[in-house]
């Protein structure tokens, strides 16, 4: 099993983060589309790295607490030293990734 903790292409700050193309798919189709169920997680059966596998994925919206560091403005420092991504209140910052082979 393998787990990570991703994010939408233009709000990731570390590269080893970037979604891969089934993640980036359902953030974009799904999670960012309005009619969504927000907060819902989707999962499906996939080929991954050649191997069947179950896919999962739950979608993590900014709370005020996250805002510090990836809220507005953007650009601006962090307490990290990184930079703030501009993020606002409930909108789409990641998602949780779950890779379970079969
Ligand atoms: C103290 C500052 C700080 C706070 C508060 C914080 N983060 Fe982060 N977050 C970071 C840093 C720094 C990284 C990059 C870590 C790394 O290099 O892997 C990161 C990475 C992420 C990522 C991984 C994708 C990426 O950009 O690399 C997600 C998703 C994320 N944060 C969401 C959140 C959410 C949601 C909250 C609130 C529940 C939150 N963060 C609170 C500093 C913070």
């Amino acid at each position: 099993m393998k787990m990570e903790l991703t994010a939408p292409k233009n709000y990731v700050r570390n590269r080893a983060n970037r979604p891969d193309k089934w993640e980036h798919n359902v953030i974009e189709s799904k999670f960012r589309d309005a009619a969504y169920m927000k907060g819902a997680s989707f999962f499906e059966s996939v080929s991954y790295k050649g191997r069947d596998a179950y896919r999962f994925i739950l979608p993590e919206y900014y709370k005020a607490s996250c805002l510090g560091c990836h809220g507005e403005p953007k650009g601006e420092k962090d307490i990290t030293g990184g930079k703030k991504e501009g993020g606002k209140l409930g909108e789409l910052g990641g998602a949780i990734s779950l890779v379970i082979y079969e």
